[in-house]
């Protein structure tokens, strides 16, 4: 299976099915191929039928992404995900959050090997060979874990293995290590999909990327970026249940815009909103 040379980073909250219907065509102007989606828990019992995230249609195709420990669970939920017709899934084994990973899950995995080892082998051999793929970071206290690891990835047919390049520890600050990320592509059998703070337009013929915040700040410093903002809060509320639901969502888009010439001055308004009409004016 051919892989996509621009994915779209799964963001909790954000790049939900609902924003990726509404800036389909955005995406795919600015080249995405695939997305990958947020993350979704492994446990028994899961039933991909109640997941708006799974829902169809989903204009451009998706990778769903589970977080979990439980190699069991995780089989049922990729045996779901596959009866459905889904042919690749994402064992998120990256998300820093200590209250997720101190608990062993997301980049928590990374501290417990033979965990992380069952539930690798667990998505091959559900999915089958270059189906199932990880997304991961350096490590969780230093840039060094995941080199130590490669080699466990390496004794299984995977997908790819994507790369967060920072440590967990580090959350979403300072700056990403190009250095470790290039010894983990020297090191993995699998291809490498480079991640963290990678802008758009992606440069040349690289290796395949993953690309999460820079899309968001992209679609507000288009000139029609007004306009999607419109369109994105007539899509929200037709899912979401209440106005105050809606201005949440749309305010966390904003977040990424406010830093933006366009947005920088209108923020300080904006973000005291109550209500739509006085986002989208
Ligand atoms: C708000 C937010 C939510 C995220 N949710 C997920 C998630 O569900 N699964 C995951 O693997 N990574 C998640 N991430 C990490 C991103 O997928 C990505 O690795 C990170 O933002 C770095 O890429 P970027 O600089 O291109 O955004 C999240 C990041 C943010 C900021």
């Amino acid at each position: 299976m051919k892989l996509p040379r621009l994915i779209l980073a799964p963001l909790r909250g954000v790049t939900t099915r609902c924003f990726r219907e509404t800036f389909a065509p955005e995406l795919r102007e600015a080249g995405f191929e695939e997305a990958t989606t947020p993350f979704l828990p492994a446990m028994v019992g899961f039933n991909p039928a109640k997941e708006r995230e799974l829902e169809m249609p989903q204009s451009i195709p998706i990778t769903p992404q589970f977080i979990g420990k439980s190699p069991e669970a995780l089989r049922e939920c990729l045996r779901r995900v596959k009866d459905l017709g889904f042919a690749t899934a994402d064992l998120n084994a990256g998300c820093p959050f200590p209250m997720v990973r101190n608990k062993g899950r997301g980049a928590g995995l990374l501290k417990t090997p033979d965990v992380l080892e069952r539930m690798v082998a667990v998505g091959c051999e559900t999915m089958g060979e270059g189906a199932f793929s990880v997304k991961t970071r350096l490590g969780v206290e230093s840039p060094d874990e995941l080199a130590g690891l490669v080699e466990t990835f390496n004794r299984y047919p995977l997908r790819y293995l994507a790369v967060h390049a920072r440590t967990a520890r580090q959350m979403y600050e300072g700056e990403c290590d190009g250095a470790r990320l290039r010894e983990i592509v020297a090191l993995s059998l699998a291809p490498v999909v480079a991640n963290g703070d990678i802008g758009l337009p992606v440069e040349g013929d690289s290796q395949p990327v993953m690309v999460g915040r820079a899309f968001l700040r992209h679609l507000g410093s288009r000139a029609d970026s007004r306009e999607l903002l419109a369109r994105y809060a007539a899509a929200l509320g037709e899912r979401l249940c209440g106005e105050a639901q809606v201005v949440g969502k749309l305010k966390e888009l904003l977040m990424y815009w406010r830093h933006l010439p366009r947005w920088k001055r209108l923020w300080p308004v904006l973000k005291l909103a109550r209500t739509a009409a006085e986002i989208v004016v």
